[in-house]
Order: structure tokens, then sequence, then C-alpha cells
């Protein structure tokens, strides 16, 4: 029987923590062949996470550029895939969540007119302004994908209640998960955990377009004020290599001995800091879904989430993008030991870590059986739980 040809293109590194599991899985079915093409629409961040699953693509754009602009990705993508896609000739090209290579690499396929699927389909804000411009992006994708494999039930339902036909959309889980059953490790240990000692550490990372600027600003000093009333804590910020997430928070942090800048952390070294974390501070997506795994607190630095799912499991807290509010959910978490108890509840309301052969079942065999989140609740993989030591 001929093999069915899947072209997985992504760029940046949270589609390449999502996808270099399900890159694996595929590449041990019998009845699929699998190319990667990265976009390289990051260099480092993107290169750090392939060597970390051993993932070497088949091809590589490496479109970045220092402070590139929308408009450098998305004709970088476009004009870079066309060629690929002719060698190529697949029968699917996959595509992971929201970001600008996810849109223009579904683009161009649509004009090649080549069936696109989508991994992580479906999340919503309903506001095209923030997420900016992932949101455009993704309900983009999803009108251009014949398969969408949605993470939650709820996504699923965002996508038919925009008229998507039952028959392409699968709810699989997060591949997220699949990767932490990668990564997280019993014994571990890293001198920022050394550093940190028996302080409760708090896990910060910030980089997105719209709270750039003022926004960012605000929410640094709110983080200093309440590192610096608080001896009893500590804080590690891996920052993003964009150069101005870089300077707002060297500008923000110089001179304050109790938080740790580091460059991009390693995935695994991040899943595992993350893990043995007392609460994190992010408005990046992928950290959202991994926190509450660990049973670690998240508050969401953005106006309103794109994952429900973790406010109403009582794990994430939308803190807004506002000075005032983030100090003071910070404090609420630090000083009420009764509200951190009920917001450190390890759950997985994202994923059992079975995505990627849910959605390998569907490319290989055109079906799968659905995640069941009530059942994943008892049986959580034990590699899952248990991780805070
Ligand atoms: C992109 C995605 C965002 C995702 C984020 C994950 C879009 C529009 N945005 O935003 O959805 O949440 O990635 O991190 O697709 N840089 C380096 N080396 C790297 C990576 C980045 O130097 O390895 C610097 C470059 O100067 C680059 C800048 O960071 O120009 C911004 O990167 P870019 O991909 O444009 O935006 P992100 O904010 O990373
Ligand atoms: N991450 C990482 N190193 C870091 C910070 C984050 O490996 O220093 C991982 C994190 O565990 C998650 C992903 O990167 O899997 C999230 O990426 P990011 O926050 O850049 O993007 P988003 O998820 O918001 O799109």
């Amino acid at each position: 029987m001929k093999k069915k040809r899947i072209l997985a293109v992504f760029g940046t590194r949270p589609e390449a923590v999502k996808m270099c599991p399900l890159v694996g899985e595929l590449k041990k079915r019998e009845g699929l062949e699998t190319a990667v093409c990265v976009t390289g629409q990051h260099r480092e961040m993107l290169d750090g996470v392939l060597g970390t699953f051993g993932v070497v693509p088949d091809f590589d754009l490496d479109i970045m550029k220092e402070r590139q602009t929308l408009f450098d990705i998305t004709s970088g993508v476009t004009d870079g895939l066309r060629p690929v896609l002719e060698e190529v000739r697949p029968d699917i090209l996959l595509v992971q969540g929201d970001t600008s290579t996810a849109f223009a690499a579904a683009l161009a396929a649509f004009y090649m007119r080549v069936p696109v699927g989508h991994v992580e389909a479906g999340l919503r804000t309903f506001d095209t302004s923030a997420p900016w411009p992932e949101e455009f992006n993704r309900r983009s994708v999803d009108v251009m994908s014949s398969l969408c494999f949605a993470p939650t039930r709820r996504a699923a339902g965002n996508l038919l209640a925009e008229g998507k036909e039952r028959a392409a959309v699968f709810v699989t889980g997060n591949t997220v998960t699949d990767a932490i059953r990668h990564t997280l490790k019993k014994d571990y240990s890293h001198p920022v955990l050394e550093w940190a000692g028996d302080k409760k550490l708090i896990f910060i990372t910030a980089h997105r377009r719209e709270i750039l600027g003022g926004p960012m600003r605000g929410i640094f000093r709110a983080i200093r004020r309440t590192l610096e009333e608080r001896p009893d804590c500590r804080a590690v910020f891996p920052v993003h290599l964009n150069p101005a997430v870089r300077e707002e928070a060297e500008a923000a942090f110089a001179g304050c001995g109790s938080i740790r800048l580091t460059g991009p952390l390693d995935v695994a070294d991040c899943h595992n800091i993350e893990a043995r974390s007392y609460l994190c501070l992010t408005d990046s997506g992928g950290v959202c879904e991994e926190c509450p795994v660990f049973g670690v607190p998240v508050l969401v630095m953005r106006g309103r989430t794109d994952r429900p799912e973790g406010v109403e499991a009582g794990v994430t807290k939308v803190a807004g993008t506002r000075e005032e509010g983030i100090y003071e959910d910070l404090r609420l978490l630090l000083d009420d030991s009764e509200a951190y108890r009920k917001m450190s509840r390890v759950c997985s309301p994202f994923g059992d870590g079975h995505a990627s052969e849910r959605i390998a079942d569907v490319l290989e065999r055109g079906e799968c059986e659905e995640w069941r989140p009530e059942e994943s609740e008892r049986r959580t993989d034990e590699t899952l739980r248990d991780n805070r030591q």
C-alpha cells in the first residue's frame, strides 16, 4: 500500500516542543512517510528543542532576522515553502498552534491545494487584538484545515460552533503533555534550584508582542516590589531572546539580588525547574498548560486566556497586565496558604501524554479513540505525577 506523505512544518520554540513528540510517533508508523521542514522563525530557541528531542529537519528555511517583522516572517515562509511543497508533494501538511509560521505555512499549502492538518486547533479568545496576531493566525489556519486536532472538548466545541464539520474535528489532548513525558526527571538538580534553596521560587516568563513597552514595565515593577518585600522568595526569569524583552528585563531588575535572569533554558531544564517552583507568573501559552501537571499555580499575565480549562480546574488565574493586579495576586498566593493550597492541585486539563498517538492514528487510519479528560483525571501517567520532590 502506498504510504501517506506527511510534511510537518514548524519554526518557533513552542511549536517545536509540541511537534517533536508527534514527529517521533509519526516516524514509527508503517503507513506514513514523514518529512520535517523548519522555517527557522526562531533559531537558537528552536535548535535547542530539536537537539533535546533528537529531531533532524529535512528542510530548513532559515528565515530569522534580528527584530523581524510579521511581514518578514509571512513572506519568508510562503516563498521558502513553495519549492519544498513542489519537491515533497505531501498528502497532508501539518502545522501547530498560532504562530506566523503556522499561518503562512498553512496558506502556502492552501494555495497549492495541499490539505492542512492543524495541531492544537480551536483555541480562542474571540479577540483578534489579544493575543496579537495569534488569534487571527489560528482562526485562519482552522478555516484552511481539513483535519483539526483539538486539544480539549472546549476547543472542539469552538470549531463546531464556527461550522467546522464534525468529521474533521478530533479531540486528542495537547502534545505538550507528551513532551513532558520525555523531559521530566525524578532526580534532577540545577544551579538555579541550588541558589533558591528552601525559598519560594517564582518561575517567570514574558514575551508577548501586545505587552511589550508600558504593560511589561508595570508587570516587572510588580514583581520587583514583591521580591523586595519578601526575603522568603526568589525568582527565575529565563529571558526570551527578543531584544525588546531583554532590554526591558535587564533595566527593570538591575541590582535586584533575588531574581536570576537567565537566557532561554533548555526545554528539559525548563520543565524540571517549573515542576519544582512554588508558583508561576507567565504570559506563555505552553507554560500555562505545563504547570498544572506539576501542581504549580499559574498567574497569567494576559487580559484573557485562550486556555480557560486551567481556570475552570481552579489551578490558573488570569491576573491581567496591570501592575497593581499582578502585585495583589502574587501577595495572595504568597500570604494565604488556603488560596495557595486550592491552586496547587495536580491535574492535567490539557492532555494525558498520548495526544501524538491519537493524531498519528487519524493520519494513518482516518480515526482515533478520542481523549476523555474525565478518565485521565483518574489514570494520568505515573511519570506525570509525584514529581515535586
Ligand atoms: C513568536 C510567535 C509567538 C510565540 C513565540 C514563542 C508569531 C507572530 N509570534 O513570537 O506566537 O508565542 O514566538 O516564543 O509568530 N530571537 C532570537 N533567537 C531566537 C528566537 C528569537 O534572536 O532563537 C529574536 C530575534 O531578534 C527575533 C525576535 O526574537 O526577531 C522575535 O522573534 P519572533 O519569532 O518574531 O517573535 P516572538 O515574540 O518570539
Ligand atoms: N520554554 C523553554 N525554555 C525557556 C522558556 C520556555 O524551553 O526558557 C518552553 C516551555 O516549557 C514551553 C514553551 O517553551 O514548552 C513555551 O514557549 P513560549 O513561552 O516561548 O511560547 P508560547 O507557548 O507562549 O507560544
